[in-house]
């Protein structure tokens, strides 16, 4: 991967909450993955294995208890410099799961989408604001007069789709979408996936979409990471990841996913995965290549077992 290429970089981020003096929760225990520039990289796992936790720590709602990430080529795991700071609140953007929480009632689209170039100053002149919104909302399936409404006239899509403009209209190079489709009409899900695919071909932003349904993470994701237990188990390219899963609980997410084709449906396994009936300790493991660009986490005898039964 050519270094200029190169969006996103995690090295061992570990995000640690202090509940009270004994009790520590490892959210995220030392996740290391890269984005390059204009891909999707799916982050899939079951509730509670620290997805949105990792998307908040890059953003820097929270300051990482460890670890390094490096965005853009400015490092913004430690202190933000001014500088650092404007670019991360430009160029990295969040798309939420509730799009009805996550707008201000009382603000009009016009507004809402302009929010982040009034803070940073971005446009010169009242017209020139105007015109970036139109422009904007049109991109993302709006029309002008929909500048001059307020969010409780827009249906779940269509707000959906104002939080995509708010993120876009700051022409971010990447996009963390959290479970940004998760609320919407499966019918609806597609379409609002579909404009994020290309809004991506148009303007060569990345996303970091992250989501626990398997199905969509493949039809739009170019890598996947596996998250369990704030560990990022396994991450490769999408085709090969399903085609052939190494970790045990990839296998046993993959299996839980049901088959379009009813023949292969009825043969469908659905495995069970507990990490501690399966005496797998994950602070044992190291990240080992299965082909390039494909790694699981595992210890030497792991790796062994798993990759037999497979390859
Ligand atoms: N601010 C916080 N303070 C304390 N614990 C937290 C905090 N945020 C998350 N956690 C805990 O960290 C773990 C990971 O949570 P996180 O929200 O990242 O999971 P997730 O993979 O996004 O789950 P879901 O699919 O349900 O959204 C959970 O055990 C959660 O309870
Ligand atoms: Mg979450």
């Amino acid at each position: 991967m050519a270094e200029r290429d190169l969006l996103l970089r995690v090295s061992g981020l570990k995000q640690y909450f202090k509940i009270n003096r004994r009790y520590t929760i490892k959210a995220v225990d030392g996740v290391s993955f890269e984005i390059v520039r204009g891909e999707t990289y799916g982050l899939v796992g079951e509730s509670g294995s620290g997805k949105s936790t990792i998307g908040r720590s890059l953003i820097r709602l929270y300051k990482p208890t460890s670890g390094e990430i490096e965005f853009n080529g400015s490092p913004i795991s430690g202190p933000l410099g001014r500088d650092t700071k404007k670019m991360l609140r430009t160029k990295m953007q969040m798309i939420f799961q509730d799009p009805a929480a996550s707008l201000n009632p009382r603000r009009k689209v016009m507004d809402l989408v302009a929010e982040g170039l009034d803070i940073h100053r971005l446009c010169p002149t009242a017209a020139a604001r105007e015109e970036k919104v139109y422009g904007i909302l049109q991109s993302v399936g709006l029309a002008r007069e929909h500048a001059q409404r307020y969010p409780h006239q827009f249906s779940g899509g269509q707000k959906q789709r104002i939080g995509i403009a708010r993120a876009l209209v700051m022409n971010p190079d990447l996009i963390i979408a959290d479970e940004a489709i998760s609320a919407l009409d499966v019918s609806i899900q597609a379409q609002v996936v579909n404009l994020m695919k290309d809004i991506q071909r148009k303007t060569g932003v990345a996303f970091l979409f992250i989501s626990h349904d398997l199905s969509m993470v493949k039809y739009i994701s170019d890598r996947i990471g596996v998250l369990h237990l704030g560990r990022l188990v396994e991450t490769g390219d999408t085709q090969e990841i399903f085609k052939s899963p190494i970790h045990p609980y990839t296998r046993a997410l993959l299996s839980a996913i049901p088959r379009p084709n009813p023949q292969t449906e009825r043969d469908r396994v659905a495995l069970r995965y507990d990490v501690h009936e399966a005496g797998i300790d994950y602070s044992h493991g190291v990240r080992r290549a299965v082909s390039p660009g494909h790694d699981v986490l595992a210890t030497e005898e792991e790796f062994r077992r798993w990759t037999e039964r497979v390859l």
